[in-house]
């Protein structure tokens, strides 16, 4: 399907669109999946001329671009379709101008992408709206998180709510768009050995990581307001559970698959009170070192309040109070400046009923989404010779080496071709977005009630050691 569209990209100069969005632009012309008349606008309040504009996106693309990937002559076709507008987007009058600017645009989509502080949201919506732009063509794509609490997320979803219908509106979690993370789907639903055994009578716990090596970067101004329970676990750790935990879903549609992960999100047991206690952990990286550099700590970097209290570092033991994993711990940790970049679901089985050998170890699934994708099944295997010593193997499935013949997309390939052809299957629904901050908002209400400070971890390592203590009380580890 190639779609005519007007793509205007607001916060065009900032981090998300030139590393980003630009790029996955970039690759979907290059694979010919963009309509020749798709032009994509970068909307920022400063003036610059297009010729500027076209210079910095190239610079960064250049970047991002696997070398063998960037030409310079599709670069060039490229960004024939590419303009720069500068506009305030707190400016109604703006808005009307760039409505001239644009013409009527009838029968072309228009996608209003808002790679903005969410502070901008609504001011946005509201002056589309108020210019005419915002007609039965036009779809918003907002990226999470959604607001900064429950609170603040209704208020954001009413406001865009009244200029946009909820099926125009495209709320990104990006790891959605992550090839493995839709493989984790393909994994449950389309192989039938899986389904029977993937419950709580087989199933012991299930442990989901998320550790990146990097610090705040230039973005310590955004996310000491965050902090990780809003920037990671609040949409990306439970956007994973819910597909590992989730029903199947009647199809591969937007309303069943996102109607099975909202029930999975409500059937999550509240913690409050002393449960915030004894099942979180909050920590924030102290000095140490990342990949044989030394680093600072997160208190010394760039726009963080040098008493900064905010939590580089998550651990939660959540639970899903339904029938399916009444009893089944799910593990979530996320953090900054960790020992290693790894993001991968565990799921550990239970023990055989009888054991026949001395030494047997439970079986265990891992989906590795990062940083290579690949899927791997422990199992239990006799060691070559006499006796009958058992060792664990693993079932490896490599992705990339599976598929080495087409290249791995990117998230954002596949969430903004998925916005232009108008399927959100793999974007969050707003009653989804307001499970999953009924759930965090306690916790949030918790960490002021009881205040301590993050515990701090040096960086380099796998977070503080009450985390470490969070699995080891109920007799399990992190894998390492
Ligand atoms: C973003 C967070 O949503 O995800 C960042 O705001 C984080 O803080 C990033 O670094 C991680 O994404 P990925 O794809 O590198 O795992």
């Amino acid at each position: 399907m190639s779609i005519s569209c007007d793509m205007l990209v607001f916060g065009g100069t900032g981090d998300l669109t030139l590393h980003k969005l630009l790029p996955a632009l970039y690759h979907l012309h290059r694979e010919g999946r963009l309509h020749d008349d798709v032009r994509i606008y970068a909307l920022a309040r400063g003036e610059m001329a297009r010729a500027d504009y076209l210079a910095l996106a190239e610079r960064h693309c250049r970047a991002q671009v696997a070398r063998a990937d960037f030409e310079t002559e599709t670069w060039q076709r490229f960004a024939e379709r590419m303009d720069y507008l500068a506009v305030d987007a707190t400016q109604r009058g703006e808005f009307v101008r760039l409505a001239h600017y644009l013409g009527p645009g009838e029968g072309r989509v228009r996608v209003y992408y808002l790679a903005t502080a969410p502070s901008l949201f609504i001011d946005i919506a509201t002056n589309l709206e108020s210019a005419g732009l915002a007609g039965q063509d036009a779809r918003i794509v907002i990226e999470k998180p959604i607001g900064h609490s429950l609170e603040s997320a209704l208020e954001i979803n009413d406001a865009i709510g009244q200029v946009f219908p909820e099926q125009r509106i495209y709320r990104i979690d990006h790891y959605l768009g992550k090839e493995t993370v839709q493989n984790l789907m393909a994994l449950r639903f389309a192989n039938a050995m899986f389904e029977p055994i993937w419950r709580s009578a087989h199933i012991d716990h299930v442990e989901i990581t998320v550790a990146e090596t990097l610090g705040v970067e230039n973005r310590g101004g955004y996310y000491d307001h965050a902090g990780a329970m809003r920037d990671m676990l609040q949409n990306h750790l439970l956007q994973l559970l819910c597909l590992v935990a989730m029903e199947a879903p009647v199809r591969f549609d937007a309303k069943s698959v996102r109607g099975e992960k909202v029930k999975v999100l409500e059937a999550l047991k509240p913690l409050t009170g002393m449960d915030v206690q004894d099942k979180t952990v909050r920590g924030q990286y102290a000095a140490g070192q990342v990949g044989g550099h030394d680093v600072q700590a997160y208190y010394f970097e760039t726009d963080v309040d040098n008493d900064s209290d905010t939590e580089t570092f998550v651990a939660v033991k959540a639970e899903v109070d339904n029938w399916r994993w009444a009893g089944v711990p799910f593990y979530l940790r996320t953090g900054k400046r960790m020992a290693r970049k790894r993001s991968e679901i565990a799921v550990h089985f239970k023990p055989v009923p009888h054991s026949l050998f001395l030494n047997g170890q439970p079986n265990r699934l891992v989906i590795r989404l990062q940083p290579e994708e690949r899927i791997t099944l422990q199992v239990m295997a006799k060691a070559p010779g006499k006796g009958t010593r058992l060792e664990p193997v693993e079932l490896d499935l490599n992705l990339a080496n599976a598929f080495h013949h087409s290249r791995r997309w990117d998230a954002y390939e596949r969430l903004l071709l998925d916005v232009i052809e108008g399927d959100s299957t793999l974007f969050m629904r707003r009653d989804e977005v307001e499970a999953a901050w009924r759930w965090v908002d306690p916790i949030l209400k918790g960490w002021q009630e009881f205040y301590r400070k993050p515990r701090p971890y040096a960086a380099g390592t796998d977070g503080p050691e009450q985390a470490h203590r969070l699995m080891e009380r109920d007799g399990h580890r992190w894998r390492e």
